[in-house]
């Protein structure tokens, strides 16, 4: 190409980088304007839906913290809280029922939030020194650590399990009991996880996981697992079911 033909593709190319990075500013300027938005908009439904919260407790005389703190969070991490309230008692029952208290090892619980099935597992006689919360929440970490401070508290991200707890556990874990709402997750990152549980597990030991879904979290095609259902709890918001998964045994 001669010469001045090449200094003026030159400047037109200089011409369209700057052109591109003016528009470039202008998309983030835009971004950053709608992110504000939305906070702020989030922020006001969080603080209206509080206020409405500690009325109702002002008329019946009772205190909601626990819901109150999960509102909270679940308005700033929809996905990964994955539940607008703490389980009812009778859900929490439900996934206690499928841990025998008499059995031997640690008993994990994933997603454990303010603790609604810790405190069932605990009633249902299940030693609170057995017990190993994995729960990446700091806000609903502090609230467990006072609540139980007998229990092994692991601040982390469960989908790790197996880096979090293969040094931690000195012997095979009892049972893994799961309030992760793992359906937010893919198919094959839930794969994942249940096998790492069952890799920490006594043979044959329960994987129990809650669902507000129709069909289980787990499909069956995968294979190598059993699943057992619960019956699906009606007097939980909104109703739920329980799922035991169990690994095949070979
Ligand atoms: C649906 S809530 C259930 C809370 C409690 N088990 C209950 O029944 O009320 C899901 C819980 O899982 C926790 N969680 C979600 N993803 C997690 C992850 N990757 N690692 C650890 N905890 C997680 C959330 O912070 C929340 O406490």
């Amino acid at each position: 190409m001669p010469l001045p033909a090449l200094q003026k593709f030159e400047r037109k190319i200089e011409r369209q980088i700057r052109l591109l990075e003016l528009s470039k500013i202008i998309i983030e300027r835009k971004i950053d304007r709608q992110i504000r938005l939305f906070e702020q908009r989030r922020d006001s439904i969080g603080k209206k839906i509080e206020t409405q919260i500690r009325q109702f407790e002002r008329k019946r005389g009772i205190r909601l913290d626990d819901e109150v703190h999960f509102i909270r969070s679940w308005i700033e991490r929809p996905l990964s809280i994955g539940a607008v309230t703490p389980s009812g008692r009778n859900l929490a029952r439900t996934m206690a029922r499928y841990v025998d208290p008499n059995s031997d090892g640690p008993v994990v619980e994933l997603g454990p939030g303010t603790g609604p099935v810790t405190e069932a597992l605990v009633e249902a006689g299940v030693d609170p020194a057995r017990l190993v919360l994995v729960e990446f929440n700091p806000g609903f970490c502090r609230i467990l650590r006072t609540r139980y401070p007998e229990a092994t508290l692991v601040q982390g991200d469960a989908y790790s399990l197996r880096r979090l707890l293969e040094a931690l556990l000195i012997q095979p874990a009892a049972a893994v009991v799961s309030g992760l709402p793992l359906v937010t997750k893919p198919i094959r990152e839930r794969w994942r996880l249940v096998r790492d549980a069952f890799d920490l597990m006594v043979p044959g030991a329960p994987f129990v996981q809650f669902t507000y879904s129709v069909a289980s979290p787990l499909p069956k095609r995968l294979g190598g697992f059993s699943a057992e259902a619960s019956e699906r709890i009606w007097m939980n918001i909104p109703p739920a079911r329980v799922w035991i998964y169990r690994k095949a045994q070979d």
